[in-house]
């Protein structure tokens, strides 16, 4: 069987895989979602947990995840089913890459309306609302939570920033992604980590650095519960892009003679540096101002309006910096849609502008779950996850706690335990001793923990 002419499509090289990956992974994850999730789980503790889940289990199963997609050259689904028929087994395999697809999706419906706020406060920074704020020290943290409290209580707002974001991304996937979106990665990723850097310099200056560092580094056991960790593993998948269909059909993109492990590990470093670097910039401004760490989904958006408000040039910084949240956003979301238009391509044989808008159609509609669960609707609360819980919370869970890791499990024992081992030697390229180390993490490691984590947490026991 001739594997290669599933995907015709490639990377122009290596540095344009690696640009589309790093993409990819860093996004809101990074920026909005793990320093608030620190924050809920106890700051410490959860950073240590969170980065061994990185190192031990999010490294190898994205590994897992590109071979896959690079042997089967085909969409998720398609390409497990291949490889493991290849391998001798059935093509029920093939549920990995659905599973994942279904996740990717499910994400992309809140993911779109939270990179909808950064759209908003693109705009605030723009206006002046930062310094406004600022006008009055007394008010200050306060004004800025009703900045907050006020965008996503209103449904027509949040309607136009998402439909907004949904379009946009629609229309640069129905264009291909090759040459708009590789060229404005190539200058806003590295653009926006300088500005991240300064900002998080001006908040170490100006706000509480030291309680910042110890929240986030002084590891506390006591603070963090057996949630806690599942959360740290789900976010480890999130972040990193994982069991999201996304790594399969960027692997199947891949040109020969990539080194997967090299290029995961760059992928993870820096992914994780950047989610580290804007937990020290937001965390000084949140001790020093009196912000809670448990603020939830609010805090980046928040905490660091705060400090542009009081520093010179704040609102420029401040706009600036949202712009780089959207684009690192725009990036993810665009990765999430692919998954699913290249799934509705190769199944539905749409063209790739038709499959874009109804995967983009589709996600619309799914976003208003959540816009009416944020502006308070009651018919979106979900009594049976606790009080006040919304179908956002919902998804959030369901996606981030329960689909990630079940499919980073059946990833990992899928090419652990079941994909040739001459077909995996040949996509991972190792060492001898490198292997093995790999296999060890995919065949025990990986599975021993995740189901460790679920059983306990899910409260199966
Ligand atoms: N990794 C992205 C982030 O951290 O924001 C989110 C994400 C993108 C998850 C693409 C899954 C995915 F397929
Ligand atoms: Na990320």
């Amino acid at each position: 069987m001739n594997t290669e002419t599933h995907v015709s499509n490639r990377w122009s090289n290596k540095y344009a895989y690696i640009l589309a990956a790093t993409g990819a992974a860093v996004g809101l994850g990074n920026l909005w979602k793990f320093p608030y999730i620190m924050g809920e789980n106890g700051g410490g503790a959860f950073v240590l947990v969170y980065l061994l889940c990185i190192l031990f289990i999010g490294i190898p199963v994205m590994m897992a995840e590109v071979a896959i997609g690079k042997r089967g050259r085909s969409t998720p689904a398609n390409a497990a089913a291949m490889v493991s028929k290849e391998s001798g087994h059935s093509s029920h395999w093939s549920i990995i890459g659905s599973m994942g697809v279904l996740a990717g999706y499910l994400i992309l419906s809140f993911y779109v309306v939270i990179a909808g706020w950064a759209v908003a406060y693109v705009l605030y920074g723009a206006t002046g609302e930062f310094s406004a704020a600022a006008a009055d020290a007394e008010t200050h943290a306060d004004t800025i939570g009703s900045l907050f409290g006020n965008l996503v209580s209103s449904v027509p707002n949040l309607l136009i920033y998402t439909t907004l974001i949904v379009v946009a991304v629609v229309y640069v996937l129905s264009k291909g992604v090759k040459d708009g979106l590789e060229t404005a990665v190539t200058y806003l990723m590295p653009a926006m980590f300088v500005l991240l850097v300064a900002i998080m310099i001006y908040s170490a200056i100006v706000g509480d650095f030291a309680a910042a560092f110890g929240f986030m580094f002084n590891i506390d056991f006591s603070k963090l519960t057996i949630e806690g960790v599942l959360v740290a593993l789900g976010h480890a998948f999130f972040t990193l892009s994982l069991a999201s269909g996304i790594m399969m059909v960027y692997g199947a993109y891949l040109p020969k003679g990539v080194s997967i492990a090299k290029t995961s590990i760059m992928i993870a470093i820096a992914d994780t540096v950047v989610a580290l670097i804007a937990g020290l910039a937001i965390y000084p401004i949140v001790f020093a101002h009196g912000l809670e760490p448990s603020a939830g989904p609010g805090l980046l958006f928040q905490a660091l309006p705060i400090a542009f408000g009081s520093m010179p040039m704040g609102d420029v910084v401040g706009t600036l910096f949202f712009v780089m949240v959207v684009f690192a956003a725009f990036t993810s979301a665009i990765a999430l849609l692919e998954s699913a238009a290249a799934y509705l391509v190769e199944r539905q044989g749409m063209s790739r502008a038709k499959a874009s808008i109804v995967a983009g159609v589709g996600i619309w509609l799914l976003s208003l779950l959540t816009i009416f669960s944020l502006s308070g609707e009651s018919w979106t609360l979900l009594p049976f996850m606790g009080e006040g819980k919304t179908i956002f919370d919902g998804l959030d869970y369901l996606t981030a706690n329960i689909l990630l890791p079940l499919g980073g499990l059946l990833i990992s024992v899928f090419v652990g335990w079941f994909m040739k081992d001459e077909l995996v030697k040949a996509e991972f390229n190792l060492s001898d001793g490198q292997h093995k180390l790999v296999m060890v993490l995919l065949r025990f490691v990986a599975p021993i923990a995740i189901i460790f984590v679920f059983i306990n947490a899910i409260g199966l026991f």
